[in-house]
């Protein structure tokens, strides 16, 4: 068998005639038989923790599409509540947790005790997927999950986990280094499991700038890279610091991830510049591009394979899949890539 087309990226400096494709969030809530699972479930979190029924939602948009890749289902807010942070998910709002501002109670849990139902998900995919589709385990940059924790919520600006940053550096840390250990140990048990490749999802680097980002973004998730290959795991490990306005050169350098994920706002050209050949990217087409779907979406996957004409890429999206998203959409989507040569 040939190897699979995300893990021959990988492996190989040729640039492929067809670029291999994925979309963060492609299981959710835009797809009917989605919607359907999650009703039997009863809530979203019971989703995530029982493995049949993730492994149901993963293998989903897989069936309807045939993507290069299936992400892991599950969430970046399972971590904290592992920690012994209680979380919820409040109807139509996001998520919700008990706030903290320290690592008081949090220290000594055994998080795949919690975590454990995640990885069996795991095993069940490497076991039902199709052969040529390339199994994604994730994590949440520990910036972006400690900024859930300090608020208890989602924030426009982070503010609350900036100040903490700000005002109280040394609980922040205890708090990160925290994050940092639980993340180790989680990507490790997805890798064990049969992850193949790993992404850490960074969607608040966009609130740091210079000395903070590099405290807080860049040095964590060297350590957890670092971690994963002190403990043999050598899989590819995609960083997607999200809005970040830094230099990705230096981001890739200092991490030694793999491959970088591109927002939907972040300029190819001037990312390809400054990110040696041998990284692979990955994005960036707007999902509300994807909402719109006909020539508009035509326009702009053109204009994505123009930028990156020679270069390593992974499809994706910029941010993830939008709930009123049509599914045709991503149809046209798929059908479009695997034309262009
Ligand atoms: O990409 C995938 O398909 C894999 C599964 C996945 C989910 N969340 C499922 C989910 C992944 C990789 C995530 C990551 C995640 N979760 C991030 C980082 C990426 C990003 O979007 O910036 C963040 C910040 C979270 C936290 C989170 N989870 C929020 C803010 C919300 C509410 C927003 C929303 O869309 O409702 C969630 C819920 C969530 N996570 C859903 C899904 C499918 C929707 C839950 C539902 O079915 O109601």
């Amino acid at each position: 068998m040939s190897m699979k087309p995300l893990l021959q990226l990988f492996a190989h400096q040729d640039v492929p005639d067809v670029p291999p494709i994925w979309l963060m969030r492609q299981a959710g809530r835009y797809l009917p038989e989605y919607r359907a699972t999650r009703e039997t479930a009863g809530g979203f979190l019971n989703l995530c923790y029982t493995p049949e029924l993730a492994e149901e939602v993963t293998l989903q948009p897989i069936r309807r599409y045939g993507f290069d890749a299936s992400i892991l289902f599950a969430d970046i807010l399972l971590i904290p509540q592992a920690l012994g942070q209680k979380l919820w998910f409040e109807t139509g709002e996001g998520p919700r947790l008990t706030p903290t501002v320290n690592a008081d109670g949090l220290e000594g849990s055994d998080i795949m005790q919690t975590l454990a139902p995640v990885a069996q998900t795991v095993a069940r995919l490497s076991k039902s997927l199709p052969p040529e589709t390339t199994l994604i385990g994730f994590a949440g940059a520990p910036w972006t999950v400690a900024t859930y924790m300090v608020a208890g919520r989602g924030t426009p600006d982070q503010a609350p986990a900036r100040e903490l940053a700000l005002n109280n550096p040394n609980d922040f840390q205890a708090i990160i280094d925290l994050l940092v250990a639980a993340t180790i140990e989680y990507l490790s048990a997805q890798i064990e499991a049969g992850a193949e490749v790993v992404q850490i999802f960074e969607s608040w680097a966009g609130s740091l700038r210079g000395v903070e980002f590099e405290r807080w973004c860049i040095e964590p998730v060297a350590e957890i890279i670092a971690g994963l290959r002190a403990r043999g795991h050598q899989q590819p490990v995609i960083g997607f610091p999200r809005a970040a306005d830094y230099d990705m050169g230096v981001y890739v350098a200092r991490t030694k991830c793999q491959a970088l994920g591109l927002d939907t706002f972040a300029n190819r050209r001037e990312i390809m510049a400054q990110v040696p050949e041998e990284i692979i990217l990955q994005g960036n087409l707007d999902p509300l591009v994807l909402v719109e779907g006909g020539d508009a979406l035509d326009r702009a996957v053109d204009e994505i394979f123009d930028d990156f004409a020679g270069r390593r890429f992974i499809f994706n999206l910029g941010h993830g899949i939008v709930p009123h998203t049509p599914p045709d959409h991503v149809a046209q989507l798929v059908k479009k890539i695997r034309k262009i040569k």
